[in-house]
C-alpha cells in the first residue's frame, strides 16, 4: 500500500528516486510524484504509474540533491493529480510522502479547517501535513519537533518522510504500522518502504522501529528517537537481498518469472531443515517453542488471500500428520470477533510480507489472550516476523509480481516442514511414514520443475479461454484450497469472474452455471477422492462445459472425458498443492498476457496490503 523512497547526499536525487519507485510500484500504482530540493521545492505529481510521472516530468527542471517519492495505493479519495503524494504544508515550505492511514483524520481536518486552514486534496495525509507545520509555527519549535507532537496526537499507522525548504539539509522519517527502512551509504542515505530500492548502493541499513523518528542530515550520522522523546540506537543490519532477486532477468513479466524460480524456491525453504537421508527435519525458528506445538490443543491458522489458501492447505497435512484440530480464519475475521483462545493454542500466522494489517491486528488480539504465536513470512524483517513468538521464514526470495506465486508453494512447503517435525516429535507417524515423506518432499522440486514443462501446452489452451468470461474450479479434499487458488490467481490478474468449489458441493449450486460456455478447471488427482471427481467430471459433461483437468502423469480415465488435461509428476497426496497449483498459475498468466492485461500490476490491487 503506497512506496516511499527518499535520497539524501551528493548525487542527483532524481534518477535514483525514479527508479526506486519503479522497484516499489508493486505496492501502489494509481499516482505517482516527486519532490526535489535545489534552492527551492519543486513537486511534480501525477495520476498513473511511475512511467506516466515520468513523462509528466519530461523538459521540467529536476535537479537536486534531496528528494522524496511516492506511488500510491488510493485509500482517502480517488486516484487524481491533487491526492497524489507528496503533499505541501498550507505554506508551501514542508513536502511529505506517507504510507498509511491515519484514521482520525476527519477530526483532526474538522479543527484545522475551523481554524481557517483549506485543503487542496481528500487525503488524510494533507491534514497530517497541515497539523505538522500548524504546531510549528504557533508553538515556535523546529519540525521535527512539532511532528513528533503531531504524530502524539495522530492515531493510525504511518511511513513517512518530510523535506523542508527553510530547512534544506536533512530528510525528517517517522513509522508506526508501515514499514520504513534506511540504507546508510557513503556520505548519502536512502529510505524506502522495503530495500529494493536501496540494494543498489548500500547493503547497510536500518529498519526503523514503530514509533520512531529519524533525522537524516545531510552530512554526519542519523538520529534516532521515539514519540516519547527518548533517544534510541540504531541497530545496523547487513541486506543479504541481491540485485538479480528484483529484477526479471529476461523474463517479459516478474510472474513469469517466479512462476518458473519454483524449483529452486521451493529447495531454498528447505534448505538445511531437511535431509531425508538422515531422517531429519529441523527448524531452528521453532525449536524454544517446540514443545508449547506438540502440546497444542489446536493450531489455529490465520492470514489472508493466498496466505488464507496455504493456510487451507496446511489444515490437512497437519491433520492428517500431526492429528490436531487445525482451524483456519481469515486474519480479518479473526480479528473482529470475539475468538476463543487460551494460552494451550498455537496460532500460525502466514503472511508473504509480513505487513498485512490485518494479519498483525489478529496476532496482537491472540498474544494478548495468551496463545504462543508462531510466524511464517517470506520478507526477513518484517513487522509479523517480529511480533511473532517465533517462525520460520519461506526463503523464497523477493516476490514482486502482485498475484502470489512463489511465496504460496514456500509458504505449503514451511508448512509441510512443520507438520512432519511436529508429527515426528509428537510420535503421531510412524518412522517409516516421516522417511517417505521427507523423502518424497525432497523430490519435489524436480517434479515441478517437470511441471513448468507443460507451459507450452498451457498456453494453447489459453488461447481457447482467453475470451471466457466466467470460470469454476473444482477441487476435493486437499484439492480444495488448490482450486480457490487457482480461481483468485485468474480473477486477480485476467479479471475474469472465476468461483472455487469443492468438487461435491458443485450439486449445491454451481452447477447451475454450468453450460457450453462455462470452462470448468477440474483437479483430478487425489487417489482417495478420483472416482468421486470423475463423477462431477461426468456431470459437467452432461450439462455441455468444457473441462480442463489437471490429472496424475499416466491417468487414462479422465484423458477420455475431459477436453484439456494438464499432467503433473505422482506424489504423495499431502504435496499434490506443490505440484497442482503450478499449471493454474501458468493459465491465469497466460489468459492475462492474452488479454493484455498488466499481470504484475493488475488493475486495484497493491502486494502488501498495510490498510485494514
Ligand atoms: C494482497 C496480495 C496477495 C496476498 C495478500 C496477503 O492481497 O495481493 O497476493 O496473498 O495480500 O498478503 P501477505 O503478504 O500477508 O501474504
Amino acid at each position: 500500500m503506497c512506496g516511499i523512497v527518499a535520497y539524501i547526499g551528493q548525487k542527483q536525487a532524481f534518477p535514483i528516486l525514479i527508479k526506486g519507485l519503479y522497484r516499489l510500484e508493486y505496492r501502489g500504482y494509481d499516482s505517482a510524484g516527486i519532490a526535489l530540493l535545489n534552492n527551492n521545492l519543486k513537486v511534480y505529481k501525477t495520476k498513473g504509474k511511475v512511467s506516466d510521472l515520468e513523462n509528466h516530468i519530461i523538459n521540467q527542471n529536476i535537479n537536486g540533491n534531496i528528494g522524496i517519492a511516492h506511488t500510491r495505493w488510493a485509500t482517502h479519495g480517488e486516484p487524481n493529480d491533487l491526492n497524489a503524494h507528496p503533499h505541501l504544508s498550507p505554506s508551501g515550505n514542508i513536502a511529505m510522502i506517507h504510507n498509511g492511514i491515519i484514521e482520525n483524520y476527519s477530526a483532526l481536518k474538522e479543527e484545522l479547517i475551523n481554524r481557517g486552514y483549506e485543503f487542496r486534496s481528500e487525503t488524510d495525509t494533507e491534514v497530517l501535513i497541515h497539523l505538522i507545520e500548524d504546531i510549528q509555527i504557533n508553538e515556535k519549535v523546529p519540525l521535527d519537533e512539532a511532528l513528533r507532537i503531531a504524530l502524539t496526537q495522530v492515531v493510525g499507522a504511518y511511513a513517512l518522510v518530510l523535506i523542508a525548504n527553510d530547512d534544506p539539509d536533512k530528510l525528517i522519517l517517522a513509522k508506526k504500522g508501515s514499514p520504513l527502512v534506511v540504507g546508510i551509504g557513503d556520505g548519502e542515505f536512502f529510505a524506502a518502504s522495503d530495500a529494493s530500492p536501496i540494494v543498489e548502493y548500500t547493503r547497510d541499513v536500518v529498519y526503523l522501529e514503530d514509533e520512531e523518528i529519524a533525522i537524516i542530515p545531510r552530512h554526519g550520522d542519523l538520529k534516532l528517537s521515539n514519540i516519547k522523546n527518548e533517544i534510541k540506537t540504531p541497530y545496523l543490519q547487513k541486506l543479504e537481498m541481491q540485485l538479480n532477486e528484483i529484477e526479471k532477468s529476461g523474463y517479459p513479466h516478474f510472474m513469469l518469472k517466479e512462476i518458473f524460480e519454483q524449483p529452486r524456491s521451493i529447495k531454498d525453504s528447505m534448505r538445511g531443515r531437511l535431509n531425508a537421508r538422515q531422517g531429519i527435519v529441523n527448524l531452528g525458528g521453532i525449536v524454544e517453542y517446540e514443545q508449547k506445538i506438540v502440546n497444542a490443543k489446536r493450531i489455529i491458522i490465520v492470514a489472508c488471500g493466498t496466505s488464507w489458501h496455504a493456510g487451507l492447505v496446511g489444515e490437512y497435512i497437519f491433520e492428517e500428520l500431526a492429528r490436531v484440530p487445525v482451524e483456519v480464519e481469515y486474519a480479518s475475521e479473526f480479528r473482529y470477533r470475539n475468538p476463543i483462545i487460551n494460552e494451550n493454542d498455537v496460532v500460525i500466522a502466514i503472511s508473504q510480507s509480513g505487513e498485512t494489517a490485518d494479519t498483525l491486528a489478529a496476532i496482537e488480539l491472540a498474544k494478548s489472550k495468551g496463545a504462543t504465536i508462531i510466524g511464517i513470512c517470506n520478507v526477513v524483517g518484517s513487522s509479523i516476523a517480529r511480533v511473532t513468538h517465533a517462525g520460520s521464514y519461506t526463503h523464497a526470495g523477493p516476490e514482486i509480481g502482485v498475484a502470489s506465486t512463489k511465496a504460496f508453494t514456500a509458504q505449503v512447503t514451511l508448512l509441510a516442514l512443520m507438520a512432519l517435525h511436529i508429527a515426528n516429535h509428537k510420535g503421531s507417524l510412524s518412522k517409516r511414514e516421516f522417511r517417505r515423506l521427507t523423502f518424497e518432499l525432497e523430490a519435489i522440486p524436480k517434479k515441478v520443475e517437470q511441471t513448468l514443462n507443460s507451459n507450452k501446452l498451457i498456453k494453447e489452451i489459453s488461447e481457447k479461454f482467453k475470451d471466457a468470461r466466467n470460470f469454476l474450479y473444482l477441487g476435493r479434499g486437499i484439492n480444495f484450497p488448490v482450486a480457490l487458488e487457482g480461481a483468485l490467481k485468474l480473477k486477480e490478474i485476467s479479471y475474469i469472474h472465476a468461483e472455487g468449489y469443492p468438487a461435491a458441493e458443485m450439486k449445491h449450486g454451481p452447477i447451475a452455471l454450468i453450460d457450453e460456455e462455462m470452462p470448468v478447471v477440474v483437479i483430478a488427482t487425489n487417489k482417495g477422492t478420483y472416482e468421486k471427481v470423475v463423477s462431477n467430471i461426468q456431470e459437467v459433461k452432461a450439462r455441455k462445459g468444457v473441462i480442463i483437468a489437471i490429472v496424475t502423469e499416466g491417468d487414462k480415465e479422465v484423458q477420455q472425458i475431459a477436453d484439456y488435461t494438464i499432467e503433473i509428476p505422482e506424489t504423495d497426496t499431502i504435496y499434490v498443492p506443490l505440484l497442482a497449483t503450478i499449471p493454474l498459475q501458468l493459465l491465469s498468466y497466460h489468459i492475462a498476457t492474452l488479454r493484455g492485461c498488466n499481470v504484475d500490476q493488475p488493475r486495484n490491487l497493491a502486494k502488501s496490503v498495510t490498510v485494514e
